[in-house]
């Protein structure tokens, strides 16, 4: 393995457009999931600075719709704040991002990524990966109103035979984007198979000088480090591999500085972050409906406990702060079967270690071997 950490990493900071970033870590937009308290859980864990929103519909926005609203909600600790947009009608993208600038966002990230059909049937989302043009006009009409930073988020291309990635990014460059995310898989892929190091590479490659950020599959800080390698992208964007471990900003960048492992959080952490998190969603969205969206986060938190399943099966059912209490308590004495006398599990039921993602070896892969990461539930299967 070098021992040469990239430039990106040796020298974390990051510019993208008028944002000064003190890290070139990212978390990637997950809908459902990176809500307010998620976000102010992993700024609270330190190591990331730029986080973006959920996808938000530049017309309801416009429109004022409550839901979308609640969306961009943030909170003075969340920040710098990145919204993402989606939508197709450049007059209603330039206005949404316009209106957002107005509310203090501090840049607009462009969805290009997302396969649902509602989104791409209307020229958004991933269709615009492939009107090259059309969308290079929209992303200039929003650059043009605004002074906060355009960025793009993209997939490598629709399918294997239209690996538009490349040539997408130099054309937003050129309409003015401050940087581009890219997601190493195809659209047609989905979830599957591997991440392509290559194509991000070549994505990279093609721009003339904005920051290009990698993404997919990073779990541990050693996928972190050779996502940079591989790829020379400047920075690393991070989803799923937050949600399991919230921790992983932090620990990527002390890999980084160090070229040492960075252990991961005992049981006692992880149980004051999990109760932390459940706190804040309370605080955003009242008891009843907060518990109710916990029971979806709960289970991502326990991945990591052991032995489980008498967690899980109550937390699903969660309704207030109170039961949530009794419920770690109760598991908790439940849980010292499995322990030997120090409080400690017994080797046989410790969770294996997290997946490295990523090969880490010096020859470039042509993809990455593919760890099983979960895909979390929600209304997209294939994002
Ligand atoms: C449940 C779910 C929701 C997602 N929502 C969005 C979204 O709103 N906007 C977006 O650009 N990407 C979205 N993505 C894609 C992620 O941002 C990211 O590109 C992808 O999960 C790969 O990165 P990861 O392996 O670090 O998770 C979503 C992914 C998942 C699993």
């Amino acid at each position: 393995m070098s021992q040469t950490l990239p430039e990106a990493a040796a020298s974390p900071a990051l510019r993208i457009g008028r944002l000064e970033l003190r890290s070139n870590l990212f978390l990637s937009p997950l809908a459902g999931y990176t809500n307010l308290p998620f976000r102010r859980v992993v700024r609270e864990l330190g190591g990331v600075d730029l986080c973006t929103t959920d996808l938000v519909n530049a017309r309801s926005l416009l429109e004022r719709n409550r839901k979308a609203l609640k969306l961009i909600e943030t909170h003075e600790t969340d920040r710098p704040l990145a919204v993402q947009l989606f939508g197709s009608v450049p007059e209603e993208m330039r206005d949404a991002a316009v209106f957002l600038q107005e509310r203090g966002v501090h840049s607009i990230d462009i969805n290009m990524g997302c396969p649902v059909r509602k989104v791409c049937r209307v020229g958004g989302g991933s269709a615009m990966m492939t009107e090259r043009d059309r969308t290079a006009r929209l992303v200039r009409s929003m650059v043009e109103a605004l002074r906060i930073p355009v960025t793009a988020k993209m997939r490598l291309g629709w399918d294997d035979e239209n690996l538009t990635a490349p040539d997408l990014a130099r054309a937003l460059e050129d309409a003015g984007v401050a940087a581009v995310f890219v997601h190493g898989r195809t659209r047609e892929q989905g979830f599957s198979g591997c991440v392509n190091l290559r194509g991000i590479r070549a994505v990279v490659e093609a721009v003339r000088s904005i920051p290009v950020i990698g993404n997919g599959d990073v779990t541990t800080p050693e996928a972190a480090a050779c996502m940079l390698r591989e790829t020379g992208c400047a920075g690393v964007s991070i989803g799923r591999g937050a949600f399991y471990d919230p921790w992983i900003f932090r620990r990527i960048r002390q890999h980084l500085a160090t070229g040492e492992a960075s252990p991961e959080p005992g049981l006692e952490e992880r149980i004051r972050i999990m109760n932390r998190h459940l706190d804040l969603m309370i605080e955003v969205f009242g008891e009843e409906h907060g518990c109710v969206m916990f029971r979806k986060v709960a289970p991502w938190y326990s991945r990591r406990f052991g032995p489980v399943a008498e967690f899980n099966k109550r937390v699903v059912r969660l309704v207030s702060r109170e039961e949530f209490q009794g419920i770690v308590a109760d598991y908790l004495r439940w849980r010292a079967q499995f322990c030997d006398g120090t409080g400690d599990l017994l080797p046989r039921y410790r969770p294996a270690p997290l997946a490295l993602g990523y090969a880490s070896t010096d020859e470039a892969p042509p993809s990455t071997t593919r760890s099983a990461i979960p895909v979390p539930q929600g209304p997209v299967e294939v994002w």
